[in-house]
């Protein structure tokens, strides 16, 4: 955040800064969810609506759970939220009590750590590294459980690396968790823009395997709806009630007018523009592969999936703070530094987004070529 108002700073006075620090797609809603959203706004009391969301779009998620993912999901257990946030704060509300010990890998997205906070949890920052994907495995959180454990929060493909937990690795965590009657968080943000498997198939949800794990979905990124502030939850039906009085006290419901246009989300029109702008990301994700193999920049781990490249920039003779300073202020290039995603190793990685277009992509990758080659060539003459 610090460096987008530095950014922005930068671009008002006149100079033009590659933004490769934004977690939001460059996208926008499809066509038909604008529509939607001006027919609507004409016709419709924008009175509140239940606190659990309009039936039809809970139906609707439930439905699209089938469709992309072979995975069943009764649409009373579908919560709809004010964004992934509303949904990952309704369920820490729900599922933590005081000095609860609650595992969360490092990196990771960094409001986790907050809302469990926030609720009184004792987080646990599990560190990860290139050999497990940057993601919590079976026997990281074997090694890390003790007697205080009440539950384990994931993100897959996760924010800030881009890469995913392999199934395996998922089913045996969240079994492993069921076992000890723990509860788990499985934040699926960035499922739909995750690769498929090798033959094909969309990338699994964690429902398909453990039917009782709490699921965060959200209309950001996937359907490109970040502004909108609309997600979701899906929950143990004992949940539900639990969830429904939390979200009742804290903001009654969420957007009507959000809600009403996203009913156009399923339509197979809009699921073709997302599953291009699905392509178009993968596309950018090798344009800046091989930009930053060329720049001399190290990505540990390739991502499969989000719009993030976790990069480590140790090479460079910077630590990340630094690193991401001077390239904003000697390169024009914003990114954001590890420090923000966690303790471990997070000094010598920086993220870099590429939800942005790939003229941008090509102009700021040229602009990190030419810094880390001065870099060098400072670091040969001093
Ligand atoms: C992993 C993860 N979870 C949740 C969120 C919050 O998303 P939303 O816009 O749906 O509140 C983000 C946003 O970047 C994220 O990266």
């Amino acid at each position: 955040m610090e460096f987008g108002k530095r950014a922005a700073a930068m671009e008002a006075a006149g100079h033009t800064v590659i933004q490769l620090n934004i977690g939001e797609p460059d996208f926008g809603a499809p066509p038909a969810v604008l529509q939607a959203a001006q027919r609507v706004a004409g016709d419709t009391r924008m009175t509140y609506t239940a606190a659990l969301g309009l039936p039809a779009l809970r139906q609707a998620i439930a439905d699209f759970y089938l469709r992309a993912h072979d995975v069943r999901v009764d649409a009373s257990r579908v919560v709809v939220t004010a964004g992934a946030s509303a949904a990952l704060l309704l369920v820490t509300a729900a599922l933590v009590d005081p000095g609860d010990e609650v595992l969360v890998g490092d990196p990771s997205y960094p409001c986790n750590r907050q809302f469990l906070a926030g609720f009184g949890a004792d987080v646990r920052l599990v560190p990860t590294d290139a050999s497990t994907r940057f993601q919590l495995d079976s026997r990281l959180v074997r090694e890390h459980w003790s007697a205080r454990t009440r539950g384990l929060m994931i993100a897959t493909p996760s924010n800030p690396t881009g890469t995913s937990a392999p199934p395996q690795e998922l089913r045996a965590m969240c079994e492993f968790a069921r076992q000890r009657d723990a509860w788990r968080v499985v934040d699926e943000i960035y499922l739909d823009l995750a690769d498929g498997d090798a033959g094909g198939r969309a990338p699994a949800s964690v429902l398909a395997f453990d039917d009782e794990a709490v699921v965060i979905n959200s209309f950001s990124k996937y359907f490109g709806m970040t502004g909108w502030r609309l997600g979701w939850c899906v929950l143990p039906p004992q949940m539900v009630p639990v969830v429904e009085r939390l979200a009742q006290n804290y903001y009654i419901c969420p957007s009507t007018l959000a809600q009403h246009a996203a009913l156009a989300c399923f339509e197979p029109a809009s699921i073709a523009v997302c599953e291009q702008r699905r392509a178009e990301f993968a596309a950018r994700r090798r344009l800046v592969l091989d930009g930053l193999r060329e720049a001399g920049l190290r990505v540990p781990v390739e991502p499969d999936g989000a719009f993030y490249v976790y990069i480590d920039v140790s090479s460079t003779g910077l630590d990340a703070m630094s690193f991401c300073e001077r390239a904003l202020s000697e390169a024009h290039v914003a990114l954001t530094p590890g420090n923000d995603f966690g303790v471990s190793g997070a000094a010598r990685h920086v993220r870099l987004s590429y939800a942005t277009s790939r003229e941008q992509l090509r102009e700021g990758l040229d602009r990190l070529g030419g810094f880390v080659r001065a870099l060098a060539a400072q670091g040969r003459a001093a």
